[in-house]
Parts: C-alpha cells; structure tokens; sequence
C-alpha cells in the first residue's frame, strides 16, 4: 500500500527533521523547485471550509511545478448525492497522484486512504488531527527557538475539539525536556485519550489550569486557539464559552521577552490585533510556513510512492 500520512506520529522524529532540511532549502534556494512536481496534480478534497489548508497545499503544489483540482465543499461532490469516502477515494485516485483530504469526521482521511492507491494527507479530520499543520507550527517552533528541546508549552482555549493541538502535543511528545501547560474552561479540556496516549505514556510532565495569567511569565510557547463552534451541540454552551481567554497586550506583562506566540488561524477574538505588531507574535509566520513544509511533504510521498 502506498505511504499516507494521517497522524503526525506517521512520520519519525527524523523525517520530520528532514522535512524541516527540505523547507528550509526550498526558502533559500525556490527555484531548485519550481519543476519538480511538472505533469503531477494534487487533489483537495474539502468537506469542511478552510482558508490556509486548502489554499497553502494548492499554492504548495503550483510552486512545485504542479497542478490542482478539487472541490472545496461537499455540496459540490457527489458525497451530496450519498457517495462515500471510500469511493470517492477510489475515483480521485485515477485522476490525481496525490490526495489531502479534510473531513468533519474523525477517520474520514484514513479510509479514504485504506481505498485509494495514491497518497493520502490528512488536512484536519474532525476533532481529532490535522498532521500538517503541526508541521507547521513545528517549522515555526525550530525557526524561532532553533530547536525543540527543553520547552515549556502552554495551550489555551479548546482543548477537547482543537485538532490542532492534538497533533502538535503528539509530535513534542517524542522532544527531551518538554513541559505542557493545559489552559482551558472546564468544559474544554484537553480529552483524556491524548493525556493517556501522549503524555502519561511517555511521562510529560504537565498541568492542568483555567487561568492564563498565572501561568504565561513560564511559558516559552502559548499557542492559542479558537473555540471551536462548529463541533458544539448547542449554540448556548458555544456563546458562553467563546471569550473565555482574549489575549491583550496588557496581559503580556509578565510574559517572557522571548515568548513565541502562536494560533493555528483562524482568529476570532482570542488574539487582540494589537498584539499583531508585537514581535512575539509568530501567527503570520505559522501561515507562510505551512506552504513550505506542505511542498517538503508532497515531495517526499510522491517519491515514495515511485511517482517522482
Ligand atoms: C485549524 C483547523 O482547521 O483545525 N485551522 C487551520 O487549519 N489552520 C484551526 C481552527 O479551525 O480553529
């Protein structure tokens, strides 16, 4: 079968090194490849809205020389008409060399990469991953600190449906040193199969909290993030638990001089703009990293797929 990529613990701690290599030789050096993919074609297949995934694979696979095609909602697919992801798979796989995939429901990406013969990336299923925006922020990460050692890295907002910090807290799981601070409402904290699997199995010392301000002045990350409205199951809860943190600049007082501050976009109120000019804020970079390190791993799984 193969190689797809729908969990980031699917990539080794060195490939994911080498993935970092690559996009960093593509900021220096882009027009070594600007003709690599000519003649390829990437599918998206996007059940669910997005700005950056989508567009940042698309913009990914053109400055490799590629093409795309796809659709963006599945209103506009025949999973409308009640076709499954299975054979949706199958039939894209005839037309594209590889596929990213983004779902509303958990596991949608892995089937589809159980039936279809190209590789498969998944771009955010559900509440559970989305793989290559942890490459991303892990980019983002070794730019700013130069490395991932020794960090201490606090999350805030919802961390129960935020895949985003599913997939970034598996992939420091496996860096020496690392610390993780939980800061979220109650109702949103992060779900007990991610402490059981990640942090309890390999021993990370962490905590858990409700207040952002008294654990900022320690943090070397925060990685803020948007509630996640579209997985509530009422309008009620969602209006109740939307502001619970709005970071200001007043509230950066205590906070280090060399704090990294990230959100994987889109923002609602949970960052003031204000903080936008800050230096510390690393955001925008997360979004332009995303492109590079999504064109480092199109080429690596067509060239394991023996297509490049
Ligand atoms: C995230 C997502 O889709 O999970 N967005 C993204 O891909 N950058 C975060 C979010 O929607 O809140």
């Amino acid at each position: 079968m193969v190689r797809s990529v729908i969990n980031i613990l699917d990539l080794s701690v060195e490939e994911i090194q080498d993935l970092i290599q690559t996009a960093c030789d593509i900021i220096d050096h882009p027009r070594d490849y600007d003709q690599l993919c000519r003649g390829k074609k990437l599918a998206t297949l996007f059940y669910e809205p997005s700005t950056r995934t989508r567009l940042s694979f698309e913009a990914a696979m053109y400055e490799l020389g590629g093409n795309v095609l796809g659709f963006s909602s599945g209103q506009n697919s025949s999973a409308s008409k009640g076709e499954s992801v299975a054979d949706t798979a199958r039939t894209v796989s005839c037309y594209a060399d590889i596929i990213a995939m983004r779902h509303p429901k958990e596991g949608a990406p892995y089937v589809a990469s159980l039936h279809s013969t190209v590789p498969v990336i998944n771009a955010g299923d559900g509440g559970h991953n989305h793989p290559t925006q942890t490459l991303a922020d892990l980019l983002t990460i070794y730019r700013e600190k130069g490395s991932f050692n020794n960090l201490t890295v606090g999350f805030c907002g919802d961390l129960k449906f935020g895949r985003t910090v599913h997939s970034l807290i598996a992939a420091l799981s496996r860096q020496a040193g690392l610390r993780v601070v939980l800061i979220s409402p109650v109702e949103l904290k992060l779900p007990s199969y991610v402490k059981k699997d990640i942090l309890k199995a390999q021993n990370i010392p962490y905590e858990q909290t409700t207040d952002l301000q008294a654990a900022l002045p320690e943090l070397d990350i925060l990685y803020m993030t948007r509630v996640q409205r579209e997985r509530f199951f009422n309008e009620e809860d969602y209006l109740r638990l939307k502001d619970s943190y709005i970071l200001t600049p007043g509230k950066l007082k205590n906070a280090r001089p060399d704090l990294c501050i990230m959100h994987p976009l889109p923002r609602v109120n949970e960052i003031s703009v204000a903080i936008d000019s800050d230096p510390r804020a690393c955001y925008f970079k997360q979004v332009l990293n995303g492109k590079y390190m999504r064109m480092a791993l199109i080429l690596k799984l067509l060239r394991e797929a023996g297509t490049l």
